[in-house]
């Protein structure tokens, strides 16, 4: 297993979309492996491949709390397939935009179907944190930042927050 880089904005990585994943071989399930470690270590709780560079449609998430023992989800090619109930607005942060929150409005309640480590079809219905931070991952497999979501001044007011934080490191 190895820790990845992870991409951060305004790497272009970030706004492409990625392509689905065709078979799933042992270079698939090493990079999920090396996403959860690297998710793990940030710490994060989700992680989309092309966080790390790779245009391919793969997801990896755990939000089971801290003090629990860890619950990795491996999805390839999740696709949401439903949404419902009201849109509900929470905070959201993300790795590629380090130390950067603000709420995002999205559907409550999410049905993705998506390919388990193993090529075995599969769904799951989500709300909560769940529902949001699969929504969040999906978004990163077509190049969308929860950024995107924000009004245009919300989103220059972080990305300057973004950009100090960054000047203030550097010197
Ligand atoms: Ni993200």
């Amino acid at each position: 297993m190895a820790l990845l880089p992870i991409l951060e904005v305004p790497d272009p990585r970030l706004r492409q979309k990625a392509a689905p994943v065709q078979g799933i071989d042992s270079e698939v399930t090493a990079l999920l492996e090396d996403m959860l470690e690297t998710m793990y270590a940030a710490p994060g709780i989700g992680l989309a491949a092309p966080q790390v560079g790779i245009g391919r449609r793969i997801v990896v998430l755990d939000v089971s709390p801290k003090e629990e023992e860890r619950r990795p989800l491996r999805l390839i090619n999740p696709e949401v397939v439903e949404t419902g109930g009201e849109a509900v607005e929470a905070e959201e942060g993300c790795l590629s935009l380090p130390n950067q929150y603000a709420p995002v409005k999205r559907p409550e309640r999410v049905r993705v179907r998506y390919l388990d480590e193993h090529g075995q079809e599969r769904e799951i219905d989500a709300d909560g944190l769940l529902a949001r931070c699969l929504q969040h991952e999906i978004d990163h497999l077509d190049g969308v930042l929860f950024t995107d979501h924000l009004s245009r001044l919300k989103r220059e007011m972080l990305l300057k927050k973004l950009d100090k934080q960054r000047r203030q490191r550097a010197s």
